[in-house]
């Protein structure tokens, strides 16, 4: 029996923060360990360039990436791997589709407005057209299932209504895929429990790479709220809460658990504890990334295998497609 297929990627930015490992990487690898799906794993490269970004760093980024999977688990031998830019589908598909897109639905999507706030001097095409490449990149693997974050799901939807729209105008061609939202908290800054965790805000964030000095400090450093009792309560103690539940999310221990654990403790002992799991989770994770990263024609064997695959499962499809609309003489 074949499984269904599961797709998703991670654009080549930089660093990734504790957030990105439990709501992302983590989860990616308990999806890819359920022997529920086959999934493909890829590197969002070309969806990277819509942000400004440096020649140099772009191909570390991408490297950097894969170590980031490869070390967090995602195996190889279960999962395809590969570089969006590798597989030209991707683009050609996006080509179609952007001519079945309504103007109007990209120019109300929440990201494009969102970025082009953030960065007003870069508002360029390609970000415009973000969720058009998105959507190639999932309905060409015939993907029905995708995980992503909450602020990815408008892209999704958008997804979902070219799939069916392309359906009933040229006959059943795509499947209309279904998110899959992971379960993990969502972690906010260690400064500032009222905004997310994000690698732009450095002194609050808790980056996968921080080595365990660093970590001690920004955990030492970490706001807590008034009062001195161990309780998770993100109302009125949100810093706290925000603490615990980084706790629980590495330990096997429930809220409650924590909360029992540190009962009649002070935050002192609490955030010491933090620290040492913080640094037992990310401890092996970075050594492995460091051999890893040692090994670069192990990365490019599995990378070239994973590319390999991957086109030839989606130029399968992108034909398909072409005969549909009478590109194909
Ligand atoms: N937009 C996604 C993000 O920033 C990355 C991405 C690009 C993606 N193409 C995708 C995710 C296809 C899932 C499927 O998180």
């Amino acid at each position: 029996m074949n499984k269904p297929i599961l797709i998703s990627g991670i654009q080549p930015t930089g660093k990734l923060h504790l957030g990105n490992y439990l709501g992302v990487l983590k989860n990616f690898v308990e999806l890819q360990n359920s022997d529920k799906y086959q999934c493909y794993f890829f590197i969002a490269d070309y969806h990277s360039l819509t942000e400004d970004f440096n020649t140099k760093e772009k191909s570390k980024q991408i490297l950097d990436l894969i170590a980031d999977y490869l070390a967090a688990g995602i195996d190889p031998k279960k999962s395809v791997i590969f570089i969006q830019s590798a597989v030209p589908a991707h683009v050609e598909l996006a080509v179609i589709l952007n001519n079945f897109t309504p103007f109007g639905e990209l120019r109300r999507m929440t990201q494009f407005k969102e970025k082009s706030q953030e960065n007003p001097f870069n508002i360029n095409a390609g970000l415009f057209d973000y969720p058009v490449l998105m959507a190639a990149d999932i309905l060409l693997y015939d993907a029905q299932f995708v995980p992503v974050g909450e602020d990815q799901l408008q892209h999704l939807e958008l997804t979902r209504t070219l799939a069916r729209k392309f359906n009933s105008k040229f006959g059943k061609t795509f499947i209309e895929p279904k998110p899959l939202l992971t379960k993990a908290p969502r972690l906010m800054s260690l400064d500032d429990p009222m905004k997310k965790m994000s690698k732009s805000q450095t002194a609050g964030c808790l980056f996968i790479d921080d080595k365990p000095l660093m970590i001690k400090e920004k955990i030492k450093k970490a706001v807590t709220d008034s009062g001195k009792e161990i309780r998770y309560d993100p109302q009125i103690k949100p810093a706290l809460s925000n603490l615990i539940l980084i706790f629980s999310a590495l330990s096997n221990y429930s809220i409650k658990a924590v909360e029992r654990r540190f009962k009649n403790k002070g935050y002192a002992e609490f955030k010491k504890e933090l620290a040492e799991i913080i640094i037992k989770t990310l401890v092996p994770f970075q050594k492995k990334k460091k051999k890893l990263k040692k090994q670069t024609s192990f990365i490019k064997k599995i990378i070239s295998q994973g590319n390999k695959k991957a086109n030839g499962v989606s130029s399968k499809k992108l034909l398909q497609i072409k005969e549909k609309i009478g590109l194909k003489i």
